[in-house]
């Protein structure tokens, strides 16, 4: 891909913020990848750490590199967690999901002091919405799923693993909602879709990210605070 130049410059500069002692979530996705593959390099360097991560491929990841690895039962919080993004506007909301791993992705983020996210520069936008929102539902009943989300104007594709449905880490289907023309409240709307039974999760990380790592096609990288 051509900017995995700024994916690996973003994920190698956040390995540097992981200081030893620390509780550590991974992120899943190309940038995430080479987050973990530099965390993998300084573990084996001397770093001492204990991490969780948000789907079974960067888990497989972590655990061949030799990272010592937290069950899911004795998660409680986390000093950081460092993982991607499919947008984030200036002020730090984001869409995230496109790898499948949402849900994970949101208990963890939300079990840590800090959650950084790391980006290559095109994945800074104006507005949310140009990358579709996904949403994890379950398998059980949702075509009714779907038309509740219909009536709210949510509408989208169920994401396909070439020709069955994708399913994620935790047995469910993913709806990626179209919301290229949505004018309205995300956050308004995401309290409707959640409500609905059967919707597990929804990619929408408000309030989430604190430091934002960008990385650019030259191979820069910068920490932000604020975008
Ligand atoms: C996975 C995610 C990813 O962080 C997001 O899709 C960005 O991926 P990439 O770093 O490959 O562009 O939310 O569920």
């Amino acid at each position: 891909m051509s900017n995995d130049k700024a994916k690996q410059a973003a994920g190698y500069k956040a390995a540097e913020l992981v200081e030893d002692g620390m509780k550590v979530g991974l992120g899943t996705g190309s940038t995430a990848y080479f987050f973990i593959e530099k965390l993998i390099e300084r573990c084996k360097s001397g770093l001492k750490i204990e991490a969780i991560a948000t789907s079974k491929k960067s888990s497989d990841q972590a655990k061949a590199g030799g990272i010592k690895l937290i069950p899911c039962d004795q998660l409680e919080y986390l000093d950081i967690d460092v993982d991607g993004a499919d947008e984030i506007n200036l002020q730090k909301q984001m869409i995230k999901g496109g790898g499948g791993a949402l849900f994970r992705e949101k208990i963890i983020a939300c079990s840590a002091r800090e959650m950084i996210v790391i980006v290559s520069e095109d994945k800074i936008v104006e507005k949310l919405g140009e990358h579709a929102l996904p949403i994890e539902i379950t398998s059980y009943g949702y075509p009714s799923i779907i038309e509740k989300l219909r009536r709210l104007d949510v509408v989208g594709e169920i994401r396909k693993d070439k020709e069955k449905f994708y399913v994620t880490d935790n047995g469910n289907l993913i709806l990626d909602a179209n919301m290229k023309n949505y004018s309205g409240d995300f956050r308004e709307l995401d309290t409707k879709i959640i409500k609905i039974p059967g919707v597990i999760e929804t990619g929408l990380f408000w309030n989430l990210a604190g430091r934002v790592v960008i990385g650019y096609n030259d191979g820069r990288a910068e920490i932000k605070g604020a975008l």
